[in-house]
């Protein structure tokens, strides 16, 4: 690797509020960006979110916004969530930036030029929660998703292909020649079946809603936005200026995509085959890590057990939290998230082991001799200590370059019980009985000098503790005293230390609100509402006199309802799938009536009509008997 690192997360999707899945993956790739810069590397730390596509738009207009209001609204949480984390990114994309839409819209053209895109008829089925095309024979019971489990719609659309067919070849010698490039190997091995298995060429544009970036306009067709897919992954080299300001391009390739194991296939296949027609470099290393259960449980918003991160850090603390994460689950494997584990990793590895360890020296630095820490005497005494210790230090940083980060702090930690045991076993208590005050001093610089080794490299990990540890033990934690401690081995010079409070007090119970039988019911009672808030909306009975289909959406139909005013209003609704437009009309229906008027697909929609949901569909809600239009419904 050059002396410049690019590490990326997944831009995440707007749809809904960040959980702790999207908190894994960014606090490891920040541990990475954290621990790239401590070695000196010139790194640039992308995340962002993705906010095209029908998924979004969908969700917008399930509450009502425009997908741009709603999409601002979230991209915002997930920004003031990584603030609040102190996420250390060089760059917030969002995919509804301009100089994305360039990026991307450049990248399609540039295909184009290059041959591999085509126009043609794509005919198959489509999962919106996944924004993923399958074919008959990957569905389940002929209509689920494969990967999601939801109901997925019959696409027969115009679209421009990529030629990915193209690319089988290229990609398997791709797999082969670069022996990391698709981490771990476990997951490498199933791309590389699939793969195996025959690439179709991949529908790469959509004609039947809008909510997404224009073709370039060389290619003089506004029928068509980019497929979403298409426009998140050219992301990653868009916010290094690709098609607007290349300045910052020398980072490429990146050095790290991380991933979940969900979206591996998007990242391991389509991208590079992107890249290859591109003409650029493909990226090092594509890492995928494994999914977060509860409890044993997947987490879903209808089970309500989605872990949300601030819930966590507010209860345990941020550095308790990334801790845990990176320590528990090895990288590629699924985990559970319980209070339990987290708790038990807080109290011994971080309190018995790590806290009490500061503790100790703090006190026998205090009692012995004066806070002051003097190493002269530690190879005088203790070299075979510090020996073990390096040999292990040594090895350890080519765990966090393949992301193994609980074998990492594993071994890390290694050192700091070479340094708890030295306390008992060189007994400075009786030394000092026995008047042997240097070697006392040797004892307490040797285990300070391990833990201040250690600190620095759990700095990625812990970053505030470490800064706390090394400001209690008297030395800067920055580039020079990692090469000073680390890279030439040395100790550290005389210092004063100063005593803090414990930094791990123990956690005797659990702490988050919301233990988890009782979520359910927690968020069912957050919900409740007095019943003004109810009659704040006013909802009359209203007659449809008009349904007509809108061009470009196979979700809403426009509907014309007298509602009593001198004219019917426009009112969009997303029920094109179960109700033909003729049905429609002389229905009677529930109209919330003095809802802001907003905009969907350009036009405006002027209330919301009433329906119910299943796993069955949609059903309009209709008054028993006729009533007359206008009518308060209460
Ligand atoms: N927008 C796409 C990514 C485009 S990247 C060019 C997307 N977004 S997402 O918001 O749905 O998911 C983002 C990441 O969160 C994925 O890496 C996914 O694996 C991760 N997780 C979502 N749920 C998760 C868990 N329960 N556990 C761990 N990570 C999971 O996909």
């Amino acid at each position: 690797m050059s002396n410049k690192a690019y590490i990326t997360t997944p831009i995440y999707y707007v749809n809904d509020i960040p959980h702790i899945g999207h908190a894994y993956t960014t606090i490891i790739a920040d541990s990475l960006a954290r621990f790239y810069r401590l070695k000196g590397y010139d790194t640039f730390f992308l995340t962002g979110t993705d906010e095209h596509g029908q998924k979004i738009e969908q969700a917008a207009l399930a509450k009502g916004k425009s997908a741009k209001e709603y999409a601002d609204e979230i991209s915002a949480k997930f920004k003031a969530l990584w603030d609040d984390f102190d996420i250390s990114y060089d760059c917030f994309i969002r995919t509804t930036d301009e100089n994305h839409k360039l990026g991307a819209q450049k990248a399609f053209e540039t295909m184009f030029k290059n041959g591999d895109i085509y126009k043609g008829e794509y005919e198959g089925h489509y999962c919106v929660s996944c924004e993923t095309f399958f074919t008959d024979s990957q569905l389940i019971n002929d209509e689920y998703c494969p990967d999601c489990g939801k109901i997925t719609t019959l696409v027969k659309e115009e679209s421009y292909f990529f030629r990915l067919s193209a690319y089988q070849d290229k990609l398997l010698k791709w797999y082969q020649d670069a022996d990391d490039c698709v981490m771990p190997r476990a997951k490498k091995n199933e791309v590389i079946n699939f793969v195996k298995q025959g690439l179709r060429d991949l529908s790469i544009t959509r004609a039947s809603f809008d909510w997404g970036i224009k073709l370039p306009p060389s290619l003089n067709d506004s029928k068509h936005v980019l497929y979403v897919w298409l426009d998140a992954l050219v992301n990653y080299i868009s916010a290094l200026g690709y098609g607007t300001d290349e300045k910052n391009f020398s980072y490429w390739p990146a050095s790290f995509h991380l991933v979940g194991k969900d979206i591996l296939r998007f990242h391991s296949i389509y991208w590079p085959a992107f890249l290859m027609s591109l003409n650029l470099p493909l990226p090092k290393h594509i890492a995928a890590h494994g999914w977060w259960t509860r409890n044993g449980e997947k987490m879903s918003k209808s089970k309500g057990n989605v872990v949300n991160p601030r819930e966590v850090t507010e209860a345990y603390g941020l550095e308790n939290f990334r801790y845990f994460m990176l320590r528990e689950v090895p990288f590629g494997q699924d985990g559970d998230f319980s209070q339990k584990a987290l708790i038990d990793r807080v109290n011994s590895d971080l309190g018995n082991e790590l806290g009490n360890l500061l503790n100790r020296i703090i006190g026998m630095s205090g009692k012995y001799n004066n806070y002051e820490l003097d190493s002269s005497s530690v190879l005088k005494f203790y070299e075979k200590d510090i020996s073990t210790a390096h040999a292990i230090l040594k090895n350890v940083e080519s765990y966090m370059c393949e992301l193994q980060t609980n074998k990492y702090l594993e071994e890390l930690w290694k050192v700091l019980t070479i340094a708890n045991q030295s306390i008992t076993i060189y007994e400075p208590w009786t030394k000092m009985k026995e008047g042997k005050i240097e070697e006392v001093s040797a004892i307490i610089a040797l285990t300070a000098n391990l833990l201040a080794k250690v600190s620095i490299l759990f700095s990625p990990v812990m970053p505030k503790t470490a800064q706390n540890i090394a400001k209690s033990l008297g030395f800067e934690l920055n580039a020079k005293s990692y090469e000073q401690l680390i890279i030439n081995e040395g100790l550290l010079d005389k210092t004063i230390i100063t005593p803090i409070a414990p930094l791990f007090p123990r956690i005797e119970k659990e702490l988050m609100s919301t233990p988890e039988p009782a979520v359910q019911i927690k968020e069912i009672k957050k919900e409740l509402i007095n019943a003004d808030k109810f009659f704040a909306s006013k909802i009359q009975i209203g007659t449809i006199v008009k349904a007509e289909t809108i061009e470009k959406s196979d979700k809403l139909l426009k509907l014309f309802v007298d509602i009593g005013e001198e004219k019917p209003r426009q009112i969009l609704s997303g029920i094109k799938v179960y109700y033909d437009t003729k049905s429609l009309e002389g229905m009677q229906v529930c109209v919330v009536t003095n809802l802001k008027p907003i905009k969907i697909m350009g036009l405006e929609s002027c209330g919301m009509v009433l329906t119910a949901e299943d796993k069955d569909g949609i059903t309009l809600i209709t008054p028993q008997n006729v009533k007359s239009v206008g009518a308060t419904v209460k």
